[in-house]
Order: structure tokens, then sequence, then C-alpha cells
């Protein structure tokens, strides 16, 4: 039977995911976001422009195109009970209702919900209903902490005494941000990296560790982003781990799909690897963008079969992956992300992007081609035998798109930063 598949949301990670789904013969796919992605676009049926937060618009258009499942890239959709209207309609959501998304969409709800459940990786942390009451624990503080905004804030809310403010600048942050409620929390040091797993009926399959690169300039420097790019290994775990900090890290997943047994769709874990062994930074209730960048091409299991078992209550298909590294590298408009510029030509396409494959994100199409806008542009993702040749493949893409108003960090895969990373675990490990 052809199933009929709704995606909503129209980023990189949209892409990704519309590419993974359109891989098989007997799926149809149509698209809703409040942007025009070429890439998507292009694998569609159909493609409608509507909020994504939306749930009337939504669940009107995947009616009107028969859908029988529907998979929710963004948090923002989630947070708007997008999923609870779909199923309501009987069109099944991969993704969870907003109960549960709140596991990323409530930060304070996040971090009782660990304590309340013994899920281990949790930072010591308090939460605050008023700015000056926050402001006053910080001040009073002896450690460095993490500030964090009760809500969602696009990834880039979060301030970290220490690291990239002093306890000064976070107490004016948090008196001055528009922000009303905060959690403050230990400050977890070492690397971070993210696993994401599929879940339904309270099972799940995991897919390989993937590394983030938050910040906005090279050498890790400059303000948050959304994620400037991410790589993963050909094995499950990466460089600067251990086959045992993987196992960790997933049996922090595992209590929290034993204490979600609702939960469906993506549980992302954005993990810290301590000198203790993993922590939560945060979940998220969705996949990672970049990570699914990552994570989808080199998933070797057709992704429609794992939707069909997940809507129709039948064991999730034991998942295979290429054995294959990746690195995925964001292009982004000048002057990303405090000051913007858009109107830049992407001079690369699917086609010109040779051995890599390309995503487009916030992108403009016109007759004369495809211009950038003033968020992530658009990403090229290589996969190679070792991170070094994936990160070469990738390279190679971005040289032909010319960098004309866009940046990238060009250091993200590269063998310096990776023994960096590894040397920074190493001395914090004391080896
Ligand atoms: P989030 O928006 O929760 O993903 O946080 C953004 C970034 O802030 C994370 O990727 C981390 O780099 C940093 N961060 C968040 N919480 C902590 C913490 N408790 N300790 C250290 N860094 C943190
Ligand atoms: N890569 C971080 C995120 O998707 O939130």
């Amino acid at each position: 039977m052809t199933e009929t598949v709704l995606l909503v949301g129209g980023g990189g990670r949209e892409h990704a995911i519309a590419r993974a789904v359109d891989d098989a013969d007997d799926a149809e796919l149509y698209a809703c976001a409040s942007n025009r992605n070429p890439g998507i676009d292009a694998l569609a049926a159909g493609y409608e422009t509507v909020e994504e937060t939306d749930a009337d618009a939504v669940v009107d258009y995947a009616e009107s195109v028969g859908a029988t499942l529907s998979v929710i890239g963004p948090e923002a959709a989630l947070a708007a009970g997008v999923a609870d209207a779909l199923d309501d309609a009987g069109v099944y959501a991969f993704g969870p209702h907003a109960e549960e998304a709140r596991i990323e969409t409530d930060k304070a709800f996040q971090r009782e919900f660990m304590e309340d459940n013994d899920v281990p990786g949790c930072p010591a942390y308090e939460t605050f209903d008023d700015p000056e009451a926050a402001a006053d624990h910080l001040r009073d503080a002896d450690e460095d902490l993490a500030i964090k905004p009760r809500g969602l804030t696009g990834g880039k809310g979060v301030r970290v005494v220490g690291d990239q403010v002093t306890k000064a600048e976070g107490v004016d942050y948090i008196l001055e941000s528009d922000y009303e409620e905060f959690v403050l929390e230990e400050r977890l040091v070492g690397e971070e990296f993210t696993i994401q797993a599929f879940v339904a009926d309270g099972s799940y399959r995991v897919s390989p560790a993937v590394q983030d690169h938050k910040r906005a300039y090279e050498g890790d420097e400059g303000p948050n982003t959304g994620g400037m790019g991410s790589y993963s290994d050909a094995t499950f775990e990466l460089p600067f781990m251990t086959e045992a900090d993987y196992t960790e890290a997933v049996e922090i997943l595992d209590a929290v799909v034993e204490a979600l047994p609702g939960y469906k769709g993506v549980l992302y874990g954005q993990f810290m690897l301590t000198a203790e062994g993993p922590k939560i930074v945060e979940f998220n209730a969705r996949f990672g963008d970049p990570e699914a960048m990552n994570t989808l091409p080199v998933l070797e299991t057709e992704f429609l079969d794992l939707l069909v078992a997940a809507r129709d209550g039948d064991d999730l298909p034991e998942l295979e992956f290429a054995d294959r590294a990746t690195v995925c590298k964001y292009a982004v408009p000048d002057g990303y992300p405090t000051d913007p510029t858009a109107g830049a030509r992407v001079g690369v396409d699917p086609e010109s992007a040779g051995e890599a494959l390309l995503f487009y994100a916030s992108v403009e199409s016109r007759e004369d081609g495809v211009f950038t806008t003033t968020s992530r542009s658009f990403a090229v993702v290589g996969r190679g035998e070792t991170i070094a040749d994936a990160e070469a493949v990738a390279e190679e893409a971005l040289a032909r798109a010319g960098e004309e108003g866009l940046r990238v960090r060009h250091d993200i895969g590269t063998a310096e930063l990776l023994q960096q990373r590894i040397d920074h675990m190493n001395e914090l490990r004391g080896d």
C-alpha cells in the first residue's frame, strides 16, 4: 500500500527527512511549512505554505491530501499541539504530543521530570519564576552556573557563566532579557554529543552519536547558533568517547522512555561527556538540526518502514546504519546570527554538489536562482570511510558554492579540531 506522508517543517532537517521518506518506493510525500524549501519542493507531490504552529491549517492540509502518516520536524509545532491535532484527526504523527514534548519545551519540567523519575545524568539545578530571585541566586553562587530561560528560545537563550559570560554579565542578562522564568544549573564541563533515538510504544532504536558545533565562529568562538555543523563517525561512538560512554548515555534515554510510555517520535539526548560520564544538557523532542543530516543519510533501513511500524504498533525494525562517517557543514549568511545580511546567491545545488548531499534550509527560490535569507542557508553533507574523508567531500561541495555573502565553519570535522576534543577529554579524565 502506498503511504501518503505529510512532513511538517521546511528547514535543512526537514529536507533530510523528506529525502529519507522519498527513498521508499511506496511513499508519496507532501509538505507544509512557513517557508518554501526548494529541496523539499522538488521531492514532494504537494507543498502548502502554512504556519507550522497552526494546528488547524496543518490538519486541513493533511486531510485534503489524504495523509496516512505525518512527521513533525520543528519543536514549535510540537509545543503548539500539532501532533495532538493530527492524531485526533486520524493521521498518525511521528512526534510527541505537547504534554510529552515538554521534555524539550519546558526546561523546568525537564529537570523535575528527571529528578522525579530517577533518570540518571541530571545536574544540580534550581527553578525560578521571577528574574529577581534568579539573579540573587546567581550572585550568591560559588560555582559557575548555566542560565536557561524556561521555554523555547531557538537554541539561543542559554548563557553559561565562566564560558560565554561572567557572573556579572549573567546577572544582567537575567534582569534585562524578556524572559520571566529560569532554570539555573550546575555548569557541566566536557565534550558535548547527541544521540537520537526513534521511539514508539515504549520501545526505541538508537543511532550513531553526533557532535554539533553551536558557536558561530571557528575555534568555538562567538555567540550560540542553531548549530553550524556536525559530524559522526563510522562507529556509533565519537573519537573522544568509549563504547561504555555511549552505552551509559543510552541508559539515560532508556530511563526516559520507560518514564514516558506514551512518547513517540525522536527523543534527542544532548549529552555532556564529563569526567564522571555522560550528563544531560537537555532533551529535545525531535530530530536535531543539523544532526538529522548526519543520521538519516547513513540509515540503511527504510525510514518509511520505521514510521509504519510505529503507527501500526508493530515491533520497530532493527536499524542498520552504513559504516560511514559523515560531516555536515552549514553555510550561513554573513553576520549570522546577530546581524545577518540576506540576498546572496547560492552557487551550488543538489546536482552540482558532487559526492556530497545538499540540504536547503532558509533560502528563497526565485526565477534567477536561489538566494539566502537571514537564517541558516543550506548544508552540505559528506560521507566517507573516515571523518577526514567525509570532511573533504563536504569541502569540495562548498568550494563550488563560492563564499560571496556566506560563512562556513571550515574547522568542523578537521583532524585538528577532533584532536582538540580528544585532548580535552583526556585532560578531564586525567589520562
Ligand atoms: P540548549 O539551548 O539547552 O541546547 O543549550 C545551549 C547550549 O548551552 C548547550 O549546547 C551547551 O553548550 C550549553 N549548556 C546548556 N546547559 C549547560 C550546562 N548545564 N552546562 C554547560 N553548558 C550548558
Ligand atoms: N542541533 C541542536 C538542535 O537541533 O537543537
